[in-house]
Formats: C-alpha cells, structure tokens, sequence
C-alpha cells in the first residue's frame, strides 16, 4: 500500500555490506516505499551484488514488491576495480547467503531508471550507492532526467581525506568520467562524501554489541555480514567499521540528519596522474552551484534508523 506521505525511492548500488545495510533501512522505513533497485558494478563480482541485493530484498519481507534490474557491468571507459578486500569475496563477508527466490527483471537499469523517473514526474527520490555509470548512461539517453527526479542522493567522493587514494574515493575512483556527467548535469543533489562518513558514519565496537544483543534476523544478518569489513577497518585504525551507504540513506530518509549543508561547486577529476577520481570543491567561484554537500551529520540519528531496521527484522 503506498501512503500518501511516504517519499519514492529509486536505489542505485553496487549491493556488498553498507549496501545492504542502506537497502535493508529503506525497505524497513515507513516512510519510504522502494520503488526499484537497479545494480551497477562496483564492489564485488556483478552477478553476486545482484543476489546480495535480492537477498536483502527477501529478508526485509516488505509487504510489497521490489523489481531488481541489472545495469552496466563496467564503468563507461575504465577497467572495473572492485573492493573484495574490504567487503568479503561475496561482498557480505563472505557469508555465503542462500539465493534467493526472486529473480531480476528483464528490463536493464538505465531504461528502468529512465522508466520510473518519467512515470513518477518529480516524485521519485534516487539514492545512488554505487559508481555513477548507471546514472550517466540514462542522462546521455534522457537529457531532461535531472529535470524528471524530484532529488538525487550521493554517496560518494571526499572533501577531505579519500579511501582508496589518498585524494579519492572509491565510487568517484572507479568511474570518474560517470560522476563528472552526473555532478555536471543539475540535479538536485545531496552528497554524502567519504569524509562525512568516516566522521559521523562509524558504528563504534559497543554499538556493534548493541546490535548483536537485539538478537533478531536482522542482527544476525548485520553481524555475519560486517565480518570482512570489521577485520579492514580495524586494521586501518579505526575504533569500528564505517557504513557510508547506510548513513547516506539515513540522510535521504531524513534530510535533517545532515545538519551542516553548504551549497558548493564540485568536479571530478579525470584527466591527473595522482588525482583519478578526486572531487574538487571550489568554497569560492563565479561558478553556479552543482551539489549540496553534508559537512555534518547526526550519529545518533543515523544510528537510530540503522537499528530500528535490524530490530524489525524478524
Ligand atoms: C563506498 O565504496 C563502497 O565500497 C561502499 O559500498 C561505498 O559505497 C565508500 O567509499
Ligand atoms: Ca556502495
């Protein structure tokens, strides 16, 4: 049943942990109905991020359907780099999950995504999790998608430190030439940048044992699939593990989450030898402003919509 207040959802990802976690809290969230899920490449192998996806769409157990739709299986000019070391070789660490029963429509994502967003004429919300090719290929087919989507969510690129160089984050690294189309494009856009994420996105060592205690499926699923993720954070220093998909969707799900938000200029770089991938945000410039970005979050709030998921899951 859709209610009248609850906001549309288009979720665009490359399915592995925080993935999973971000789509288990849409999909748990009575605010949100989840319209599709389209897969990009990225994290781990294609055909695994599609079942991890339909994985989570089962154990939610929404009381309505979620199509799943397979999109580009590389990014638009490089080779794909994926993150097995950081998401487990099934990208769920490495759990091994049953398949599931669904199986994914035969329409491709870029047409799905260009689908939706002309039925749904500014109604439909995209949070988009994963590299950006999906995205840049339906603009290059629909120019007036920026026009079409009520709002675009971002998780990606860093104003500060990056993750997988020192100047760049991973979804932005991956496919640098997709997330220029998309911030160059108008969108109405938020973005979720990695150093927002490492800031007000790490489920600390005793939130962790808050989880585990709830002792629900959902709990269990979060504890077996943060296994590989937990190792690699910790190795990295950190007092837990980072869920940067599922803090961006707590700030599509509630806006006021993020509670510092400057409009900015933001490009991509594609062309620098140390510098693939890296977002440059001009704090001053003529230029018109392309991305509102989150500077602050709450983490408390975040945590409370990751937590009220896994509780429900049973
Ligand atoms: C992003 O990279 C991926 O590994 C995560 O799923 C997230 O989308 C963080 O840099
Ligand atoms: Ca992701």
């Amino acid at each position: 049943m859709v209610r009248d207040f609850m906001k549309r959802f288009l979720i665009d990802t490359d399915t592995a942990t925080d993935d999973a976690l971000a789509l288990l809290m849409a999909l748990k969230s009575k605010e949100v109905k989840v319209e599709a899920v389209t897969i990009v490449a990225g994290n781990v192998k294609f055909e695994q991020e599609v079942e991890n996806a339909l994985y989570t769409i089962e154990l939610a157990n929404a009381d309505y359907y979620v199509p799943v739709y397979e999109g580009c299986k590389k990014p638009i000019l490089r080779d794909l780099v994926t993150a097995e070391e950081v998401h487990g070789k099934d990208g769920m660490g490495e759990s091994y999950l049953p398949k599931a029963k669904q199986r994914p429509e035969k329409m491709h994502a870029v047409n799905a995504i260009i689908r939706y967003a002309r039925e749904f004429q500014r109604e439909l919300t995209i949070v988009a999790l994963g590299p950006l090719t999906n995205l840049a290929l339906a603009i290059t087919i629909e120019r007036e998608l920026p026009k079409l989507v009520k709002e675009l969510y971002v998780m990606g690129g860093s104003v500060g430190k990056g993750n997988i160089t020192p100047v760049a984050e991973y979804n932005f690294y991956v496919d640098p030439e997709a997330a220029k189309i998309v911030l160059g494009s108008k969108f109405n856009l938020t973005l979720i940048d990695w150093e927002l994420c490492i800031n007000y996105g790490v489920i600390k060592d005793k939130e962790y044992e808050e989880i585990k205690s709830l002792k629900t499926k959902g709990s269990e699923f979060y504890c077996k699939i943060t296994r590989v993720l937990r190792e690699h954070d910790r190795k990295k220093g950190l007092e837990g593990m980072v869920h940067a998909d599922a803090l961006a969707m707590s700030i599509a799900i509630n806006p006021g989450i993020a509670e510092r938000k400057e409009l900015r200029y933001v490009d991509i770089e594609t062309q620098g030898e140390l510098t693939r991938g890296m977002s440059v945000v001009a704090h001053i410039s003529n230029r018109e402003a392309n991305a509102l970005i989150c500077y602050e979050a709450n983490h408390d709030k975040f945590k409370d919509i990751l937590i009220d998921a896994l509780r429900k899951t049973i």
